[in-house]
């Protein structure tokens, strides 16, 4: 078993995809190594490549009001992305860069342990509960694989160009926060 600081300085040298070519820098992830709940994206913007921190453009702030509002900040939980490296032009992850990618991210999950993740969109969620997912069909339902409780809801980028969608992902952390108190009261048993 890696710590997450091996586990970084492994993916940071990462050459196994052409995305690795056209990096400014690795977006590992980052967040509490205890973390209840992880958050994942589907890849490094413009801002992530320059800084080396996912979220941190216009919907990261997004991303932080919305954990904010559940009474979490943004150290306390775990924010991660399906790939590492930026797409360019943002477009999206083609499969094989994510099929490669993948494998860090399950370590990451298997380091941090956290009871909750929740995909940000539709990439991470067809890379993560299943490969038809559809996400305005899908979002907001709770799936168990093995230890883990699973949702995915819109992307927040996609809440910033559509805000009509801002309601049901409002929704859909009012849930996050209901999961995470049932899981604490089960723990006190
Ligand atoms: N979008 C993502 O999916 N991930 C980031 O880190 C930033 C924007």
């Amino acid at each position: 078993m890696y710590t997450l600081d091996e586990l970084q300085s492994i993916v940071k040298k990462c050459h196994r995809c052409p995305l690795s070519k056209a990096r400014t820098n690795v977006v590992f992830g980052e967040g509490s190594e205890k973390a209840t709940i992880m958050f994942i994206g589907e890849g490094p913007g413009y801002n992530e490549d320059k800084m080396g921190r996912p979220f941190v453009g216009r919907a990261g702030e997004l991303l932080d009001r919305m954990i904010e509002a559940i009474g979490f900040k943004r150290e306390d939980v775990y924010i991660a992305n399906v790939v590492k490296c930026r797409p360019p032009n943002n477009r999206d992850p083609l499969e094989e860069e994510s099929e490669i990618c993948i494998e860090f991210l399950r370590w990451q999950v298997k380091i941090v342990d956290p009871d909750i993740i929740v995909c940000l969109g539709r990439i991470a969620a067809k890379s993560i509960i299943h490969k038809d997912f559809r996400i305005t069909q899908n979002r907001g339902i709770w799936y168990n694989k093995g230890k883990f409780n699973i949702m995915a809801t819109y992307h927040p980028a996609a809440l910033l160009r559509d805000e009509s969608k801002k309601r049901d992902a409002w929704e859909d952390f009012k849930s996050i926060k209901r999961k995470y108190e049932e899981l604490n009261e089960d723990m006190k048993g």
